[in-house]
């Protein structure tokens, strides 16, 4: 991952993270790579939501951040509770995306902001073609990460407002700042 953190990934955390003010849930933070990039300014608050949390990031965290472990779709919060979420790499992995997509939309305020960064099937037909028929394969070895989702539909579906994106059509990666 490091090149691709160097040289893509990196480079769109910088600009996307530091959008995320007021309450904040960060869901599936991995390792805490986004944690650097938060302008801690116009946060109130952090919390972070995974099925298991690291040990590196509770360490790279800003202090007060309030972590939960769980694996459950449903999120211990309620409705209209966050100004942002923050969402990188983690739509591929959950096992249920439309029931992630909407808790995120639950727990947002009227108004409150999704940051998202995800990479997705590509949109020409000959390398979709080859990311479904390795899907199943490529699952099963990369902790259930999947190559064939689409969450900017799935933001279109849960009735989020692009506000910004970037990366695709053309490419695999892709962020936007979207808004209830
Ligand atoms: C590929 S990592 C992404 C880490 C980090 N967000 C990043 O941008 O590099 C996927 C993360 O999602 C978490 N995850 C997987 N399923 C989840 C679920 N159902 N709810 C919350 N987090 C989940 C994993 O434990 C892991 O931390």
């Amino acid at each position: 991952m490091h090149p691709l953190e160097h040289f893509l990934l990196g480079k769109i955390r910088k600009h996307l993270i530091p959008h995320a003010y007021g309450k904040v849930l960060e869901i599936g933070p991995g390792t805490g790579v986004n944690f650097a990039y938060y302008d801690l300014s116009k946060i109130k608050s952090l919390s972070c939501l995974d099925i298991k949390l690291s040990s590196v990031a509770r360490q790279r965290a800003p202090g007060n951040t309030n972590f939960i472990e769980t694996s459950d779709t449903a999120f211990p919060f309620p409705d209209h509770h966050f100004d942002t979420v923050v969402e990188t790499l983690v739509l591929c992995t959950v096992p249920n995306p439309s029931g992630t997509m909407a808790e995120i939309v639950r727990v947002l305020k009227p108004g409150g902001q999704l940051l998202q960064l995800d990479h997705g099937l590509p949109s020409n037909p000959f390398w979709a073609l080859i990311f479904r028929l390795i899907d199943p394969i490529w699952s099963l070895t990369s902790q259930g990460c999947h190559l064939t989702r689409r969450p900017d539909t799935l933001m279109a579906e849960y009735g989020m407002t692009i506000e910004q994106s970037g990366g695709r059509p053309k490419g695999i990666f892709s962020w936007s700042i979207s808004r209830k």
